[in-house]
């Protein structure tokens, strides 16, 4: 069965064709798999600008479709399913995916699947990985998420997600692109600072860890909690906060500025140490509580996913972290960790077959969370 996958949730036109492959060990074959960046458009302003983002989708999506079908070798009357991503992310760019899809699968004649976003981030794991020993604890952080989930078995083919932990405030993503804009680097940031921490002392400045011992900020968090004030405390020790660190790299880059009295960006040097000591404390914030869930909920393996997910420091030390714990380790290639249509696809397959599939009538939601979604 072939899928054809659409997904437009942020800054990604992408488009991907997915069949099964017959190998239950190892379900999905990527056919083709394009993603058009709209990273060139939204760089001058430092961020993704949502009405340029869902315009630039409405330019690219008829291209972007056609290529993936080109690339796959198939046309029109092999597609068997239309998936796509309903939510979360922006709404205005959401809907191009959404409404493309709806005519194509009213004109095709075939099921429409909608897709939970991150649903198709733990599916990339699978794609390239196989099959995840069940249960498995898996991070999945990105530019918008920083989710921690306890994956298990639902039913003959599906997988359940339940939330354990996230982020308080700011996405891991969200943290490395606001730090590269204070030293005036690029958008999107994370590559950049990952690139550039390579030269750098990851020592050079004390940033601090959040400790989460705090009483919750967030009120009503979709987590269920054990009763109880230790249980409680147990459960904040799986969430993440990155927007304390964030200000402490604005307050020391502003106080180098002072001491050096320039105006413009610190001397490279200064830069690469900054870049390596944040980006080791974010590493280790992700890798303990990640490793930590495992432990507490008895996994079998762990995975990684999303944007983030390509980073090198986050993918060594996660391996060496595994290997320490006797933990099989699931991370996407760097063409599956960031927005792509290709995991879309496969979790739609993966939700066709447990009988899925939804009305013309279908809308795009900003806000889907995972553990919401009755079959994913
Ligand atoms: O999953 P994704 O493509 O889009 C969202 O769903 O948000 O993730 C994009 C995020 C951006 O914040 C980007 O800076 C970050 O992933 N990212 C990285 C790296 N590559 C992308 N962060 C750290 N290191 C990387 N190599
Ligand atoms: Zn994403």
């Amino acid at each position: 069965m072939d899928i054809l996958a659409i997904e437009t949730s942020c800054d990604e036109t992408a488009a991907a064709v997915v069949a099964d492959s017959g190998v239950p060990a190892r379900p999905w074959t990527v056919r083709s798999n394009v993603v058009a960046s709209q990273a060139d458009i939204h760089r001058e302003w430092g961020g993704v600008v949502p009405e340029l983002a869902s315009r630039q989708h409405v330019r690219d999506i008829c291209g972007v479709v056609e290529r993936a079908l080109e690339d796959a070798g198939v046309d029109w009357s092999t597609i068997d399913a239309i998936a796509v991503t309903q939510g979360p992310g922006l709404v205005g760019s959401l809907l191009v995916g959404v409404a493309f899809a709806k005519s194509l699968a009213a004109s095709l004649d075939v099921p429409l699947v909608p897709v939970q976003h991150l649903a198709g981030h733990i599916e990339s794991l699978v794609v390239e990985g196989g099959r995840m020993p069940l249960p498995a604890v898996v991070l999945v952080v990105s530019g918008g998420h920083t989710n921690l989930y306890l994956t298990t078995a639902a039913g003959e083919e599906g997988l359940s997600h339940r939330l354990i932990g996230r982020t308080r405030d700011d996405a891991a993503g969200e943290a490395y692109d606001k730090v590269a804009s204070l030293l005036g680097l690029d958008y999107p940031g994370g590559p950049v600072i990952d690139r550039i921490a390579r030269t750098g002392n990851d020592r050079a400045v004390d940033f601090p860890f959040a400790r989460m011992t705090h009483d919750d900020r967030n009120a009503g968090l979709a987590m269920t909690r054990p009763a109880g004030l230790a249980a409680a405390r147990s459960g904040r020790q799986l969430e993440f906060s990155f927007s304390g660190l964030k200000t402490a790299v604005k307050r020391h880059v502003q106080g180098r500025r002072e001491a050096l009295g320039c105006e413009d960006r610190l001397p490279d040097g200064e830069i690469a140490g900054i870049c390596a000591s944040f980006q080791r404390v974010v590493v280790r914030s992700l890798l303990d509580r990640t490793f930590l869930a495992a432990r507490r909920f008895g996994a079998l393996s762990v995975g990684i996913s999303g944007g983030v997910s390509a980073n090198a420091r986050l993918r060594a030390d996660a391996a060496a972290r595994a290997e320490r714990d006797g933990l099989p380790l699931f991370l996407p290639s760097l063409a599956l960790a960031t927005d792509n249509a290709a995991m879309i696809g496969a979790a739609g397959l993966r939700r066709l077959h447990a009988g899925v599939t939804a009305s013309l009538d279908l809308n795009a939601k900003a806000s889907l969370p995972l553990d919401e979604a009755p079959d994913s």
